[in-house]
């Protein structure tokens, strides 16, 4: 292993940098070079690279964002191309190949969420030696227990269900709080425990406004003034579907989710005559500095991913089993989205403290 590169793929979230650096500080005790690929799969696709050494990482560990910048678009088995009006779609993935051949890379370190470890587990079939790092604020990875940003997003809501709180209390308001987590519900389920919201609203349990207003009466009834509601982006009511605030062309998942808690704002207002407000908490949850939890988790993964390549473990990503730092196959890791277990300990938790998921 004498020269590895380094991508960062798909939607941004704290530590990214965080594993960059932990990628160079390794590489450089065991002499080995290595290259930074710009803008995810887009600078394989187009050889747009970056030095990495230790100098170029110095003071990254809690800076958010990441230094090679991202895409969560340019798919290389599928890239967007325009053909006139049209858009058509082509293979561009001998270029990336080529690109590693020439570069002269041994090893490919892929971070990214379940789209950009999709596309490193087609290169992995192809041959090219990747190992896989787990990232997203959406903690919807199966192979691992916790993929970091998760923690971060978690932290930032809490601040903002902290806030809302005092507010929300002064103006005998119901404070709705719309956090990201595409199709599951971890973000809200985990910062609404912790943010103490008196109902959770998640893509896991459709809801029905008619529960919903019943805690609301019920907590007025027990002299509060104000609720706190926390809902997922990818909430949907009984028999409903998501609400899609856009498309993006050339995206692994071209939906943006987002907006379902202006319906049920609405909803509230006209059922109880209550002000309700809502506020969208959208990319806030991907800025900003990792938590301590996901630097350390960023640090253990980065370091693990180079010890996978010096030990010709290919085709795999690192992840957190318990206390654990394993390795898993990448194909295990795409495989599957880990949705929060309606009946599992968390929503119970949250059941006992006499929270209301609108069920
Ligand atoms: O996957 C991370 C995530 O932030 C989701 O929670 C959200 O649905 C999506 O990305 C937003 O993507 P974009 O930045 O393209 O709007």
């Amino acid at each position: 292993m004498k020269h590895i590169a380094i991508l960062t793929g798909g939607g941004d979230c704290p530590g990214l940098n965080a594993v960059i650096r932990s990628v160079v500080k390794m590489a450089s005790q065991h002499n080995i070079k290595v290259t930074g690929i710009k803008n995810g799969f887009s600078g394989l696709i187009h050889g747009k690279t970056l030095r990495l050494n230790l100098q170029s990482v110095s003071g990254l560990l809690h800076r958010g964002g990441t230094i090679l910048g991202t895409t969560n678009r340019d798919n290389p088995f599928s890239y967007a191309c325009k053909s006139g009006e049209a858009c058509i779609y082509v293979d561009k993935s001998q270029d990336v190949l080529d690109h590693l051949k020439q570069w002269e890379i041994d090893g490919l370190i892929v971070v990214g969420g379940d789209g950009s470890l999709h596309i490193a587990n087609q290169f992995a079939a192809l041959g090219v030696p990747i190992v896989g790092v787990p990232k997203t604020i959406d903690n919807d990875l199966s192979a691992t227990d916790y993929t970091f940003g998760f923690e971060s997003a978690v932290t930032t809501a809490v601040d903002a269900l902290d806030k809302l709180h005092t507010t929300a209390e002064s103006h005998h308001r119901v404070m709705l709080l719309e956090v990201m987590g595409r199709y599951t519900g971890w973000i809200a389920l985990q910062a609404g425990i912790a943010g103490g919201a008196d109902v959770i609203v998640i893509p896991e349990i459709p809801y029905d406004i008619k529960k919903i207003i019943t805690a609301i009466k019920k907590r007025r009834s027990l002299g509060k003034s104000f609720s706190i509601i926390v809902v997922a982006e990818g909430a949907k009511a009984l028999g409903g579907s998501y609400t899609i605030q856009r498309l993006v062309e050339g995206s692994p998942d071209p939906q943006r989710l987002g907006g379902v808690s202006h319906h049920l704002a609405n909803d509230i207002e006209a059922l109880t005559t209550l002000e309700t407000r809502v506020t969208i908490l959208g990319h806030l949850q991907r800025g900003g500095s990792p938590t301590a939890f996901d630097r350390l988790l960023a640090s253990r993964y980065g370091t693990a991913a180079v010890q996978c390549l010096l030990d010709g473990k290919f085709g795999c990503m690192t992840a957190l089993h318990g206390s654990e730092i394993v390795s898993v196959p990448l194909a295990s890791a795409v495989g599957e989205l880990k949705t929060v277990p309606i009946h599992g300990e968390l929503v119970q938790t949250a059941k006992n403290l006499g929270i209301s998921f609108g069920d």
